[in-house]
């Protein structure tokens, strides 16, 4: 199928009480394990691509990095029948603009760096060229640390508040808000909480499908709860690079000798296809196709 916008999904799934997954890729193996996962559950799910892993895909050249990503991100989905929305995963404001240009059919303004009047004025910019363009737009406010394999400094989890969290979404009309409830970036055992309390404060102010970032560091109870409570995006990429790392090493360690890549990066694509489609039964999306047909 082609790429398709994702917001129809999202809406139905917070009306219905599940989420979907949005599931990170580094490379083009980890891509085809989260599309082959979607047409083996029958499923649709976000394939994103983070400013981060655009730099290593354009080899330290984000632009060129964005455009290979459309390109094959475009070739993945129409290869299935599972639908599938590309997004661009905390995207600078240039990233965002052209990512739209490209065809990415989702993006997210990542508005950390700036002020909360800044944050607003461009992601409002940005989420009115997206909805002229049939485009979904996702924006945050608090703080999900992003301490990349840095201890985690406390002081940077800034947690949501539920007034900025309406005056956000009123004066900017994103699609979807991500918001701080406690998760951390990057984490490579799930033992984090999330401060439900606030979610629920945050969801009697903005009636708005709202995104979980660092999830791999958060409990399943946890994400059950919320996505219960109105979480309705769900961001997953630590457990992937987890999955296929380990089939890589699986098979290197079996046999030190292997020089073929397709032989251990087949591996590490296999196993983390295993956990995409774990993580999609999970979030309740397995056999969700049908909503976008
Ligand atoms: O934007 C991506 C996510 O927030 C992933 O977080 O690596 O903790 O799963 P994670
Ligand atoms: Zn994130």
């Amino acid at each position: 199928m082609p790429l398709i916008n994702p917001r129809p999904w999202i809406l139905e799934a917070q009306k219905e009480g599940f989420a979907i997954g949005g599931f990170n890729a580094n490379n083009f193996e980890q891509l085809q394990a989260i599309v082959t996962a979607a047409q083996l559950e029958d499923a649709p799910v976000i394939v994103q691509v983070s400013h981060r892993a655009l730099l290593y895909l354009g080899n330290g050249n984000e632009i060129d990095g964005l455009r290979y990503f459309a390109a094959v991100g475009k070739i993945a989905a129409e290869s299935v029948d599972a639908p599938i929305a590309l997004h661009l995963d905390h995207g600078t404001e240039n990233e965002a603009v052209l990512a739209i240009e490209l065809g990415f059919t989702s993006v997210m303004f990542d508005g950390g760096e700036y002020s909360f009047e800044e944050n607003i004025a461009i992601s409002k910019k940005i989420s009115d060229l997206a909805h002229s363009m049939n485009v979904c737009m996702e924006a945050e406010i608090g703080t999900v640390p992003k301490p990349d394999g840095e201890e985690v400094n406390l002081s940077d989890l800034v947690l949501t508040d539920p007034d900025d969290a309406l005056k956000f979404v009123n004066e900017t009309g994103v699609d979807m808000l991500a918001i701080a409830l406690g998760s951390v970036h990057g984490m490579q055992t799930k033992e984090n909480d999330l401060d439900l309390g606030r979610l629920e404060q945050i969801r009697a102010k903005v009636d708005l499908p709202l995104v979980l970032h660092g999830s791999s560091g958060v409990t399943n109870e946890a994400i059950q709860s919320a996505i219960k409570m109105g979480l309705s995006k769900i961001n997953i990429a630590t457990q992937l690079n987890k999955a296929f790392t380990s089939g890589v090493r699986n098979a290197l360690e079996e046999n030190s000798s292997l020089v073929d890549p397709r032989k251990y990066l087949g591996r590490g694509m296999a196993l983390q296809t295993e956990v995409v489609r774990e993580r999609i039964r999970f979030l309740g999306s397995s056999g969700k196709a049908g909503l976008s047909k």
